[in-house]
């Protein structure tokens, strides 16, 4: 496994360098990441390239056996490229300049900064390719960050124009297909249309919700392909230069604007930053995290790195609660037990300057080692102890959960209900299945379903025949399939189909919708065969025709009529779920619907706060079991195990210390 750190050699003075690596080494920290906002430095006049102090930094970290992941600038154009080019500058949707001083300042549409990035990432290219030290590369920095995937500057409109043009060929499909009758909004070529900014009736941000849908969607997947067009760019050129090593980019969580499932086809393998400290969203940072860490595996179904890994604080403008100790050997745990096999801690040491003054890491601002750097330097310990089963195992799941960008836009853009939220919803099932004792996958509609026992598509609108036919035979012979309400209704144009509900899924689910009600915050009640639940945020009133019903409603204008039901398909089953249910209840129902279905849990006993994953090698399984509260917990076994780091057995009742951790088999 690979186990370093995210360093800066060009915000230290050469003479720190030394004491730097040696005192990585000293962790056990292997592998260092650079480079990847240096372009000024790099070139400081144009055509002018400077990589001196870059091989300074690559031979001593060589001198110390360190390994050297080598990225592209391309995320900090320089200020002499700005000035001379400010066309690279990304508008925003009200047509202003998103200035210098920041970073990711450029356009991905910009003709201009792709040849300017060909020949920065050439120059390296060449001037790298033969060091045996660089273990892999990695393409620019978190495409998309600080909101940079939606531009609207004339460059876009023009790469728009012509994305338009190749996919509808003639405007009066586009028109037609779109549905521009609708407030007579009829394109008279590709070149009139617009980009989905600022209108009329806007709401913020800007252009959401008042533009047509269909031409909203292909806005986003237009964008998200110019990301993917400007990334491939790059990976050819290093290719070209001769570079074998893999090629990766560090991915976001809880980020939604750029189709990863697409994007990860350029690289060998996926990297991400994760940081556990900070909440992203509405819900707990915990178990978003292992949502996404979930997510990662599923966009190569591989295994994966963590690139920038929380070490400290962090902070911009002002700073978020220091991990407590353990925390980040609890978090490094995780990110291992749910399929990483590379872990580099951002960052080696605090900046006294810039933007991220805030943002701390291994060591403190006065370059000193403490409780955080005994923290990484024991971890690391821990983890080579476990090295070879780290190497050979993988997490293998029997159920996976189905997410999809185009629905991600979709449902963000029109979202059913005022508190309709997509990303929650599978983060809500994603967690419900994990408290059962189960791995989960995350994945999109193409993936081999024949691997699983168990498939969840939550809310899965945008779909198809295609899409209908694919679960049919998965159900046929033996599986099991779970849909939720608002699936099935919207074709790949964004338009919904009229077919009765749940559309494409009906002779599937062998049900039909006849009225629904958009409820809010106000919550519905539902009894069936998991006792009594809570419908949230919405709630389909159903016709069950062939299917079994298997839970009501028992309030609402819609008492006594069915909210969950099962549908026999051929060797397999259907389930629908009409309503949106909290963590609890979906767990509830899964672990119905799993057993049924004869998935094992990992282990029996499940104590709240205690995350479990397993990874399995042949047919030994090793269970990461986690702590993730500042209290001890106790965890019931049901038979003798081993534990893995220390080589003890374990037995009865297992304790875990605060933020404790155990690999047991
Ligand atoms: C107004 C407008 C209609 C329609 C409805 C619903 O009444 O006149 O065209 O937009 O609102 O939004
Ligand atoms: C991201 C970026 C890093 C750094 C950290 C902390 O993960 O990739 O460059 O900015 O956030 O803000």
């Amino acid at each position: 496994m690979i186990f370093g750190t995210d360093y800066y050699p060009e915000h230290w003075p050469e003479t720190r360098w030394d004491e730097d690596l040696r005192l990585m080494k000293e962790a056990g920290l292997d592998t260092i990441r650079i480079a990847e906002f240096a372009w000024s430095i790099m070139e400081p006049e144009e055509g002018i390239f400077d990589f001196g102090w870059l091989d300074r930094i690559v031979s001593l970290a060589e001198s110390y056996s360190m390994k050297i992941v080598m990225c592209t600038p391309t995320a900090a154009p320089p200020k002499w490229l700005m000035d001379k080019h400010p066309e690279i500058y990304q508008k925003d949707e009200y047509g202003n300049v998103r200035g210098f001083g920041s970073r990711r300042h450029y356009c991905f549409n910009s003709p201009v900064f792709m040849e300017y990035s060909k020949k920065i990432v050439k120059a390296m290219g060449d001037h790298y390719k033969d060091f045996k030290s660089i273990i892999a590369w990695q393409l620019d920095n978190e495409y998309g960050c600080h909101n940079t995937v939606r531009c609207y500057c004339s460059d876009c409109s023009k790469a728009f124009s012509k994305w338009l043009e190749e996919k509808y060929s003639n405007i009066e499909n586009m028109n037609e297909k779109l549905g521009m009758a609708f407030w007579g909004q009829h394109y008279p070529s590709f070149e009139s249309v617009i980009l989905p900014a600022h209108t009329t009736c806007d709401n913020k941000p800007a252009g959401m919700y008042a533009h047509n849908p269909g031409l909203y969607l292909d806005y986003c997947r237009f964008a998200s392909d110019s990301v993917y067009d400007y990334s491939l760019m790059q990976v050819d050129v290093l290719r070209n230069c001769g570079i074998e090593v893999p090629i990766t980019h560090n991915f976001m969580g809880s980020f939604f604007d750029l189709d990863y499932y697409k994007l990860q086809d350029q690289f060998e393998f996926i990297s991400w930053d994760c940081y556990p400290n900070i909440a992203h969203g509405p819900f707990s940072s915990l178990s978003e995290v292992s949502f996404n860490h979930d997510k990662m595996r599923g966009y190569k179904n591989k295994k994966y790195w963590v690139m920038e890994h929380c070490s400290g604080q962090n902070g911009w403008n002002y700073m978020h609660k220091t991990p407590d100790p353990g925390q980040i050997r609890l978090w490094t745990y995780q990110s291992v037990a749910h399929g990483a096999d590379g872990i580099l801690y951002f960052r080696w040491r605090p900046c006294l300057f810039g933007t991220e003054q805030y943002w701390h890491g291994i060591l403190d601002h006065d370059g000193i080692p403490r409780q955080r750097y005994e923290e990484v330097k024991e971890t690391g310990k821990e983890l080579r102890r476990i090295d070879r089963i780290i190497d050979e195992s993988e997490v293998v799941s029997e159920i996976c959960v189905i997410n999809s960008f185009d629905n991600e836009w979709s449902h963000t853009y029109q979202k059913h209900s005022e508190n309709f939220d997509y990303n929650k919803i599978l983060h809500t099932v994603h967690n419900a299945i994990l408290d059962l004792g189960l791995n989960c996958d995350v994945v999109d509609m193409n993936i081999d379903l024949s691997k699983y026992k168990v498939v969840v598509l939550p809310a899965y609108n945008i779909s198809s025949d295609k899409d209908a036919e694919k679960l049919r035979k998965f159900a046929e012979s033996g599986g099991t399939v779970v849909i939720t309400f608002r699936s099935g209704n919207r074709d790949e144009f964004n338009k919904i189909n009229g077919f009765t509900l749940p559309g494409y899924f009906k002779e599937l689910c062998g049900i039909e919708v006849i009225n629904y009600d958009a409820i809010g915050e106000n919550p519905r009640k539902v009894s069936g065969i998991t006792g009594e639940l809570l419908a949230n945020t919405w709630c389909d009133v159903l016709n069950p025709l062939e299917s079994n019903v298997i839970a009501e409603y028992t309030d609402g204008f819609y008492k006594g009529s069915p909210c969950i039901t099962r549908n026999s398909i051929g060797k397999g089953s259907v389930y629908y779920f009409a309503a949106d249910f909290d963590r609890e209840g979906y767990s509830g129902l899964l672990e119905h619907i799993t057993s049924v279905a004869g998935l094992e849990k990992c282990i029996q006993g499940r104590v709240r706060g205690v995350e479990t994953v397993v990874r399995s090698s042949g047919s030994e399984k090793y269970i990461f079991i986690m702590n993730q509260l500042p209290t001890p917990v106790y965890v019931p076994l049901e038979r003798k195990y081993t534990e893995l780091v220390e080589n003890r057995s374990v037995s009865g009742t297992m304790r875990l210390e605060p933020y404790g951790t155990a690999v047991i088999y």
